[in-house]
């Protein structure tokens, strides 16, 4: 597949290490998915962490796919639903860019990986927007445009069970870490409710933590080459004692000393984007500012302490 350009935006096909199909963007860029595999991150950072057997019968299991692009977490959400027996479903995408779905239902691979159920629900979704099953009673409802503004056309007090948020990385796309962002976000949580993401930065965990909710890490893969973590999932703890969530679990731990330390040191400085409307290059050269200013040790010290545990540190 050749790059293929629409509103300004250049994206180019790729293949990932388990052999499911992805973009590169070059406005970003940055490519939408670990070479690892986008399938297979689908599946270890947003659907299992999601522990979907909390969702029975009768329930109804609300989500928001944050950066939906080609679709994969929804996809991989929908496929790991059980057939009959589940929760019903109502899912929001929020995405900037149509073409990569668009890419995606193009490749005949990509077609292959989900049920028929689930490329009818991508192929709408592509087409008209949204999709509805009335016998499943699922629906997913697209929300096209910049995420910060399309946040306010989600139904009048809606809370969700899960937000899985899958921007490009804070220091390409700090838009959608920003504090007044994930604030947002995290205000839509149900009681119980997680939100999931693969970044394991310290601005964006201590944005989480001020919004409010509690921190868990998500584990790496053993033998994966991530280092010591694969992502976040932040909570709003319910007060139902019988739905807290343990400190350990499907796929994630309380957070090491090294990452609490991580929380105390210039990383955790947040992105801040006041209006909800500022660029990229302002709300980082704001954000450098006040590195230099704060009092917060030093990234580098920290990265020292800890140079024998391996990481890409994220700052
Ligand atoms: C890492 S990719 C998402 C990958 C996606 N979850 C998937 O499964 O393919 C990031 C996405 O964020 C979108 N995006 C970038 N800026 C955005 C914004 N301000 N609002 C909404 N979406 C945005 C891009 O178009 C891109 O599709």
């Amino acid at each position: 597949m050749r790059d293929c350009v629409a509103d300004g935006s250049v994206l180019s096909a790729r293949f990932t290490a388990d052999g499911s199909f992805s973009l590169h963007s070059q406005s970003f860029a940055e490519s939408f998915h670990s070479s690892g595999g986008a399938l297979e991150e689908a599946n270890s950072k947003f659907v299992l962490p999601a522990q979907l057997d909390r969702f029975t019968c009768g329930r109804c299991l609300r989500v928001l796919d944050v950066c939906f692009g080609l679709g994969y977490n929804t996809a991989a959400l929908m496929a790991a639903l059980p057939k009959v027996g589940g929760p019903s479903l109502n899912c929001w995408g929020l995405e900037l860019d149509r073409l990569p779905l668009r890419l995606a239902l193009a490749e005949p691979s990509f077609k292959a990986l989900w049920p028929k159920n689930v490329v009818a629900c991508l192929e709408a979704v592509s087409a008209q927007g949204c999709w509805q099953d009335a016998c499943r009673q699922q629906s997913v409802q697209m929300l096209w445009g910049d995420a910060r503004q399309q946040l306010r056309s989600l139904p009048t007090g809606l809370r969700l069970d899960l937000i899985l948020l899958d921007a490009f990385s804070p220091g390409k796309c700090p838009q959608l870490w920003s504090q007044e962002f994930l604030q947002s976000l995290a205000d839509l949580l149900a009681p119980g409710g997680r939100l999931l993401t693969y970044c394991r930065a310290a601005a964006v965990r201590s944005s989480l933590r001020h919004a409010g909710l509690e921190l868990r890490s998500l584990l790496p893969k053993p033998g994966e080459g991530a280092g010591w973590s694969s992502g976040t999932m932040a909570l709003r703890l319910s007060n139902d004692d019988d739905q807290s969530v343990p400190e350990m679990g499907a796929g994630w731990r309380e957070l090491s000393v090294m990452e609490e330390e991580h929380l105390q040191t210039r990383a955790a400085v947040p992105y801040r984007d006041p209006s909800g409307m500022d660029g990229a290059p302002l709300i980082l050269k704001r954000r450098k500012q006040e590195q230099a200013l704060c009092h917060h040790t030093s990234t580098s010290a920290w990265q020292r302490k800890w140079q024998s545990v391996e990481f890409r540190p994220s700052c």
